[in-house]
């Protein structure tokens, strides 16, 4: 894969999806693997996506509790990510597939510099980034959620997830609110505004926006 121009060449598009825990960002993503179910869509997630990726989800899972410093967790993501664009995501486009990937790097920088109040760490983010990260997502879908009612969904459900952060305060969720919002109108972005709107209002407006771009 070394060498090849992806922007040279006839290739797939590539959306990642984004939010806050709580968003409901799950259940959107489900709806869109139903619809697209006849193939032509890689989806796809981080941290994971390829069996190594998947181990290195387990790590970050398994340590949530012992405080790894935020270098570490930086690395571990990147690790996964770069194996990732390698081995599944290049792959994929370069064959004419779609790839829709549950979060992506704009997901480090909201959780692990601006969540965790690190920003002296972000330098190393983007230079990190930028030696990951040759491929981009051509467009970033964000499910945008009040942090008061994410924090409060989240405690409510007390669902089996990777949780991290579940037991960070609702500052936490501000502070990635904060990192989404800030950051993302440096890609090509939709933001689809969760409010108090049903889950179907939800999951329809995220079919429809991935509908168009994908012009399927
Ligand atoms: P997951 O169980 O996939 O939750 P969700 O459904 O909210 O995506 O857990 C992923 C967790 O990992 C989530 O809390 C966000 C966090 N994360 C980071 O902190 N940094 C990253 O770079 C990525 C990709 C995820």
């Amino acid at each position: 894969m070394k060498g090849v121009k992806m922007e040279n060449i006839c290739r797939g598009k590539f959306i990642a999806i984004e939010g806050g825990d709580g968003s409901g960002k799950g259940t959107a993503i489900k709806i869109l693997r139903e619809t697209f179910a006849d193939g032509g869509v890689v989806f796809t997630r981080e941290p994971g996506g390829t069996p190594l990726g998947e181990q290195i989800r387990e790590m970050l899972q398994k340590n949530a509790e012992d405080e790894m410093c935020v270098m570490t967790e930086m690395l571990l993501f990147n690790a996964s990510r770069a194996e990732h664009l390698e081995k599944v995501i290049k792959p994929a486009l370069l064959s004419g597939k779609h790839v829709i990937c549950d979060r992506f790097s704009l997901s480090t920088l909201a959780y692990q510099i601006y969540g965790q109040r690190r920003d002296d760490f972000l330098d190393k983010f983007r230079k990190l980034d930028q030696i990951v990260v040759d491929v981009n997502p051509d467009l970033y879908i964000l499910l945008d959620l009040d942090p008061e009612v994410a924090h409060d969904r989240v405690m409510k459900s007390g669902r089996d997830k990777l949780s991290r952060f579940d037991e960070k305060g609702v500052d936490f969720y501000r502070m990635v609110r904060l990192g989404y919002i800030s950051n993302i109108g440096k890609f090509n972005n939709k933001i689809v505004d969760v409010g108090d709107k049903p889950p179907l209002e939800v999951q329809r407006e995220v079919l429809q926006i991935a509908k168009e771009f994908l012009g399927k």
